[in-house]
C-alpha cells in the first residue's frame, strides 16, 4: 500500500488513474473504466468526478444506500447486468460512496470474472479512514453483519476531504469514533491529539482533519500489511465490533442503531 498527497484534481488530471487500467478489447469507445457505482451521494467533488469520468463513458448504476443492499441478492443482479453490458477483465469498477457502497462493490469486483479492478472514492469520514483501507469486501446474512465476503485489495482509493463537507454532523461522528478506535490501538499521542482538537476536526478544519484521516489510515496500514487475512493481529482492528454488530443486527442495522454506538 502505497500513500501519495496529491489533490484530486492533480490526481485526475494528471491522468495517474490510467495507470491501474488498459484500454478493453472490445470495446470501440475508450470505455477504461467500465462500470461506476454511485450511492445516495451528492455535493461537493462529484460533479469534478463526473467531468473526468464522461470521455470514459462509463456505464453507471445509482443505488439507494442502506445496509439492505449489501445482500447476495443485490450484488448478484449487479454483476447480472454488467455481464449483460459485456463487463471484461481489464474493465474497472469504482465505487463512489461511503462504506456500503465500497464494501457491496469491492465484493462484486472480488467475485466478477474471478476479479476485476477495483477503484474506491469513499465519500463519508468513516469510509476515508476505515473501511476504503485493507481491503475488505462485504455483505451481511440473517446470521449477522458482514459475515460474508471476500479479501480483495482496491487498486487505489482516492479520498478528498471535500466530499465531507455534505456529510451530515452524525456521519462526521460515527467517523471520527473510527479515528478514534485506531488512537486507542496504537498512539497515545494521536489519541491525544484527537481528544484536544476534536472541534477542529468534527468542523472539518483541513489542518485537523487531513491529519487525523492520514494518521488513522497509517495506522491500519501498518496493521494490514503485517496480517492481511486476519489470522492473528488484525483482529485488534475489530475491537468494539462483536458488541456494535450484535446491537445493529437486533436493531436490523438500522441508522440510528449505528449513532448509538458511536457515541457510547
Ligand atoms: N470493509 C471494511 O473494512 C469496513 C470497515 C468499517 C466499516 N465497514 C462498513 O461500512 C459501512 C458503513 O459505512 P458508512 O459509515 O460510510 O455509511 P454509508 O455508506 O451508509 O454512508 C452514510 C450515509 O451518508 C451518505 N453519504 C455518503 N457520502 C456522502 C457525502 N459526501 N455527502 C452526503 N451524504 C453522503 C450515504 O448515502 C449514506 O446515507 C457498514 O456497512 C460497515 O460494515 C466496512
Amino acid at each position: 500500500m502505497k500513500f501519495c498527497n496529491d489533490t484530486l484534481e492533480e490526481f485526475l488530471w494528471t491522468k495517474k488513474i490510467k495507470s491501474v487500467n488498459k484500454k478493453p478489447a472490445k470495446r470501440t469507445t475508450p470505455c477504461i473504466f467500465g462500470t461506476l457505482f454511485l450511492g445516495g451521494t451528492s455535493g461537493h467533488g462529484r460533479s469534478k468526478i463526473f467531468n473526468f469520468l464522461k470521455i470514459y463513458n462509463p456505464k453507471i448504476y445509482r443505488l439507494s444506500v442502506s445496509e439492505k443492499i449489501k445482500s447476495f441478492k443485490v450484488a448478484y443482479k449487479l454483476i447480472e447486468n454488467m455481464l449483460n453490458d459485456d463487463l471484461n477483465r481489464s474493465d474497472c469498477i469504482i465505487s463512489f460512496g461511503g462504506g456500503i457502497l465500497g464494501d457491496l462493490s469491492a465484493f462484486i469486483s472480488s467475485l466478477t470474472k474471478r476479479g476485476v479492478k477495483f477503484i474506491n472514492i469513499p465519500t463519508t469520514l468513516l469510509a476515508q479512514v476505515d473501511s476504503s483501507i485493507g481491503g475488505k469486501t462485504g455483505i451481511n446474512s440473517r446470521y449477522g453483519k458482514n459475515l460474508i465476503g471476500t479479501f480483495y485489495q482496491p487498486n487505489l482509493v482516492i479520498s478528498d476531504t471535500n466530499f465531507l463537507k455534505s456529510l451530515p454532523k452524525r456521519e462526521i461522528i460515527c467517523g471520527y469514533a473510527e479515528i478514534l478506535k485506531h488512537s486507542l490501538i496504537s498512539s497515545k499521542k494521536f489519541f491525544l491529539f484527537l481528544s484536544k482538537n476534536w472541534n477542529q476536526i468534527l468542523n472539518l478544519k483541513n489542518f485537523y482533519i487531513q491529519k487525523a484521516i492520514h494518521k488513522s489510515c497509517l495506522i491500519k496500514k501498518q496493521i494490514v500489511e503485517l496480517d492481511e487475512n486476519e489470522k492473528n493481529l488484525r483482529k485488534i482492528l475489530n475491537f468494539g465490533h462483536t458488541f456494535a454488530h450484535g446491537f445493529e443486527g437486533a436493531k436490523k442495522f438500522s441508522k440510528k442503531s449505528k449513532l448509538t454506538f458511536c457515541i457510547t
